[in-house]
């Protein structure tokens, strides 16, 4: 099954001696799907990991708006590990990928651009799940 590759997308960023801006819109093209949803997550105990599913759909932009991450990516054949820390830069994550985010700074916020509104029916929360219907 074919699926797109995750990607760094560097964002638009205003940097002066006040600090930085960073900025997103359709008009920029970083995105090619629209955003149905604003998610992140804060607050990580030490050494939690979170996400360990997989979408059918959905379409991700993930941002370190914050400290620093983990993103292990998996598409059923190959497995990348990402380190996410910087506040202008977003990975897109396609369809079809099993994403862990672990090993979270203390502080770090995980934000996240969706494509769909949440629906459980979407997720593939089993490994083996996800292993059948990437070799379909
Ligand atoms: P969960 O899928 O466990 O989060 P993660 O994949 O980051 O570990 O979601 C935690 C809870 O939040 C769960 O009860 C579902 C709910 N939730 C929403 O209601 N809306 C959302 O957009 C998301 C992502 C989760």
């Amino acid at each position: 099954m074919t699926t797109q590759s995750p990607m760094r997308m560097f964002l638009r960023t205003f940097n002066d001696e006040r600090g930085s801006l960073t900025a997103l819109e359709p008009r920029d093209g970083v995105l090619d799907f629209e955003i149905r949803r604003i998610y992140y997550l804060h607050g990580i105990t030490e050494g939690q990991t979170r996400g360990a599913h997989a979408h059918r759909e959905l379409e991700q932009l993930i941002i370190a708006v914050h400290g620093r991450f983990e993103l292990l990516l998996d598409n059923g054949t190959h497995q990348e590990l990402f380190i996410l820390d910087r506040p202008d830069e977003g990975l897109r994550i396609p369809r079809l990928h099993w994403r862990e985010l672990r090993s979270f700074s203390e502080g770090a916020v995980a934000l996240v651009l969706a494509s769909q509104a949440y629906d459980e029916s979407d997720y593939i929360r089993d490994y083996n799940e996800f292993l059948e219907v990437t070799s379909a």
